[in-house]
């Protein structure tokens, strides 16, 4: 799919790679209205799994610990090999993203479902929260955010590159990016912080101790592990290790999707006055609330 997508927008022009859809713009290449109507109806089971997060906050990260815990959980129950990958799954693992037709083969697809999304809650189908589907949110340093999201703007043809980071720095505080403004979309979710079914986590606590970080979630999805198998889930999750195997989960973007994978990189791109402006508006929307308590910031 991300091959098929980048073709397709190395030839578009830069203005044309981004259409909006309720006030929010998404990448074309990957991305409908159709797709978006679609989502509405679709219908979400309660054990299915649901990994909530901005981009470039570590999503594909927590997509393989989620996957690796999911696969011991059916070697068990199940007593088979089994790696809930793409093929697997069928789909491609970001709820928004392809055909409009995608739901309606998902209906199709063994339980536990897996999926991922950068969406709002609004955004989000209701099924999601009427079914008490467990999600898992995922938070990052809106600095770090951004710095990542500037040199993957500039590393993958499916969203408009920039000249340089200021202007980069000016549209990330505004809500001309894909997938809107982040610090909006903190302050989205911070509705739903109360939910039961909802658990934080930031790519900061799990960089400080990923052990701990996989143990929690494991917790959090009801699946028991032995110390081996938190010790094989977490190591295979390392910087290096997904790095190492990229090209066979990222083929030609490895190193596009896995780039440093290190905390406060920001230090070295934000100027003074940009770090003062990100400060400022991290006061006005977020850090006063439940979530951006939670946050490493
Ligand atoms: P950087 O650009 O700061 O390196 P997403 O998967 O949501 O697109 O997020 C990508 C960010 O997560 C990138 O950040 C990437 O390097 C980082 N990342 C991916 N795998 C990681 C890992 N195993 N450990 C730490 N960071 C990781």
């Amino acid at each position: 799919l991300v091959d098929k997508a980048v073709a397709a927008a190395n030839s578009m022009h830069r203005d044309e790679l981004l259409f909006s859809y309720k006030g929010i713009r998404y990448p074309i290449t990957i991305c409908s209205p159709e797709t978006f109507k679609a989502l509405e109806s679709f219908e979400a089971r309660s054990d299915d799994i649901v990994l909530a997060g901005y981009l470039k906050s570590g999503t594909n990260w927590l997509s393989q610990i989620i996957n690796d815990l999911i696969a011991v959980s059916k070697k068990k129950t199940q007593g088979r090999e089994s790696n809930v990958n793409d093929e697997e799954l069928g789909e491609f693992p970001y709820l928004e993203v392809g055909d409009a037709e995608k739901y309606e083969r998902m209906t199709k697809l063994p339980c536990p479902r897996f999926m991922v999304t950068h969406l709002r809650p609004e955004n989000l189908p209701k099924s999601i929260f009427k079914n008490k589907v467990k999600i898992l949110l995922l938070l990052r340093n809106p600095k770090d955010v951004a710095t990542s999201f500037y040199h993957f703007s500039n590393g993958i043809a499916t969203l408009p590159s920039y000249e340089t980071w200021d202007d980069f720095f000016t549209d990330f505080m505004t809500k001309k990016l894909a997938w809107g403004c982040y610090l909006e979309y903190l302050s989205e979710w911070n509705k739903y912080i109360d939910e039961e079914n909802i658990m934080t986590i930031t790519y900061e606590e799990l960089k400080e101790n990923r052990a701990l970080g996989v143990k929690n979630i494991a917790a959090f999805l009801g699946i028991p592990l032995t110390e081996e198998e938190l010790q094989f889930v977490a190591e295979r999750s390392s910087f290096q290790s997904m790095k190492k195997n990229s090209e066979n989960t990222h083929g030609a973007f490895g190193d596009v999707f896995f780039r440093k994978g290190v905390v406060s990189d920001w230090k070295n791109i934000f100027s003074e006055d940009q770090n003062e402006k990100m400060d400022k508006a991290f006061e006005e929307h977020v850090a006063g609330t439940k979530l951006g308590k939670k946050l490493k910031y």
